[in-house]
């Protein structure tokens, strides 16, 4: 039974927590309220832009005396939550992102409850973490020995893996000597892997000029005829190739690079494979023909992956697996003797966590997978992403069947990229327009899009990875679009 103390200012109360928790226990109830009535509300609550009165608020000015809690609660809910970013309404398609799911606002209230330092030691929350990268390890086929890592995103978790390629390629001294001694190291992915690879090659300092972009093939993936060509070249010139990163959804057209192929060539040369999986690795748990663009991602020595895009769960979570527990041990492991291994106590329950990333104080971030998993459970989980591939299919036949708008490029898995202008207006009128479309759906907030560079063309692009759309939303969307272009256009 929990004894409140309910005495304004209690003397005893400890600094910072309330004195009053009946009174905080009524307020936290009201604002349980207002997000769950925002949710139920998602789809009259799109992106809006903030005006300078709506920004004021969020200034912190001087913070030297704090409004209490009640004020607190009014700020939140009037000045804080109408300003998402909108991706968890309906009709969200921009860049990449999920949508959010009910069960993470449960789990969220115990993360703060918590308070837990997943870094490691004994307790619960790194028993949780360690459950999901065991789900993970056993749906992408990783072996029992396989280790894993909750992070940000797939970029960091790049990092992470990448880190224990160049420590594979360079041996543990390269940990305290640094690469400068070494051959300079090449990486190969193909032309439209993400700029997250080239980033983490450039933090890694192997530098991102190393990386090699190759050529599409006819079906989207890198063509392996000439990664081996530049594997080889590489070779002779006295590069040290290290690792081929594998694309398993690309960010532009949500591409696959033939997995088996390149686990295939990595094994004969004796190279790292990695994939990025960021949203992609997920058409594991959809249907075929879906499901059938991730095979070959179980051989993968890494993969890179997030919980935040097309498992719907809240920002923010990547993950990092990686196939061998020892190497990815190797690429980070650093105990100072304040954090010395104790055999029972608190301090025990080896394996820690900062021991296979950079970070060591981590947040509970494995609690809102494991309540998604928990709750839904990964057969609906995939469900949702098989109706995500089909609506793309279905945005596709409507941008094919609407006068006006044409597809840039076929859908494979969720992503569909099509442009709105005349052919024959010059390029970068075809450009603005595109652009124009999808700024001012943005601002009506009938549809979200973005754009991106195809061809050296600027197309609208829509990336379905939202639980709560429709195929009436996805109705809608392609009829706001050929709304607006046809008043642009005068047709
Ligand atoms: C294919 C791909 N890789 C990597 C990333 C980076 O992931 P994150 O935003 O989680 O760092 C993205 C983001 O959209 C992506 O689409």
């Amino acid at each position: 039974m929990v004894t409140e103390n309910t005495t304004q200012s209690n003397p005893l109360a400890p600094p910072l927590d309330p004195d009053d928790w009946t009174a905080f226990r009524n307020e936290a109830h009201r604002l349980l309220d207002t997000c769950i009535d925002h949710l139920v509300d998602v789809r009259n609550r799109p992106w809006r832009p903030l005006s300078d009165a709506d920004r004021a608020p969020l200034s912190l000015g001087d913070p030297t005396e704090g409004c209490g809690i009640e004020a607190l609660v009014d700020e939140l809910t009037c000045n804080v939550l109408p300003f998402s970013s909108g991706n968890t309404h309906p009709r969200f398609f921009g860049w990449v992102q999920g949508s959010g799911l009910a069960s993470g606002l449960l789990s969220e209230m115990i993360v703060a409850t918590m308070n837990s330092n997943c870094g490691g030691r004994d307790h619960g929350a790194v028993y949780v973490e360690r459950a999901v990268i065991d789900w993970c390890r056993r749906c992408f086929g990783f072996p029992s020995q396989a280790s894993g890592l909750l992070v940000s995103g797939t970029s960091q978790a790049t990092v992470i893996c990448l880190a224990a390629a160049r420590l594979r390629a360079l041996g543990t001294a390269s940990r305290i000597d640094g690469i400068q001694h070494s051959r300079q190291l090449a990486a190969y992915a193909v032309d439209g892997v993400h700029n997250s690879t080239g980033k983490a090659l450039e933090l890694l300092g192997v530098g991102s000029s190393t990386l090699r972009r190759l050529p599409m093939g006819a079906d989207g993936g890198i063509d392996v005829a000439s990664l081996s060509r530049a594997i080889a070249e590489d070779r002779a010139a006295g590069l040290l190739p290290f690792c081929v990163v594998g694309t398993a959804g690309s960010v532009d057209l949500g591409y696959f690079d033939d997995l088996n192929a390149l686990a295939d060539l990595c094994a004969e040369e004796n190279l790292w494979f990695h994939v990025d999986g960021a949203f992609g690795a997920w058409a594991r748990l959809a249907q075929a023909p879906w499901c059938d663009l991730v095979q070959g991602i179980e051989r993968a020595d890494s993969l890179a992956f997030d919980f935040h895009k097309w498992m719907f769960v809240q920002y923010d979570c990547g993950v990092a697996l990686i196939r061998d527990e020892k190497i990815h041990r190797e690429a980070f492991a650093a105990r100072p003797a304040y954090l010395a291994k104790q055999d029972q106590g608190l301090g025990g329950g080896e394996p820690w966590y900062c021991d296979y990333g950079t970070d060591l104080s981590r947040g509970f971030r494995a609690l809102k997978v494991w309540s998604a998993l928990r709750a839904y459970g990964s057969d609906a989980l995939g469900r949702a992403i098989t109706r995500n591939c089909e609506q793309a299919a279905q945005m596709a036949m409507l941008v094919e069947t609407t006068p006006g708008l044409r597809l840039s490029s076929p859908v494979r898995l969720n992503v569909c990229c099509f442009s709105a202008a005349p052919r024959e207006w010059e390029g970068s009128a075809q450009d603005s327009l595109n652009a124009k479309i999808t700024s001012e759906l943005q601002l009506s907030g009938d549809a979200v899009f973005s754009t991106t560079k195809l061809d050296g063309r600027t197309v609208i692009r829509a990336a379905i990875t939202n639980h709560r759309t429709s195929e009436e939303d996805i109705i809608y969307a392609i009829s706001a679009v050929a709304r607006v272009r046809d008043r642009e256009v005068g047709s």
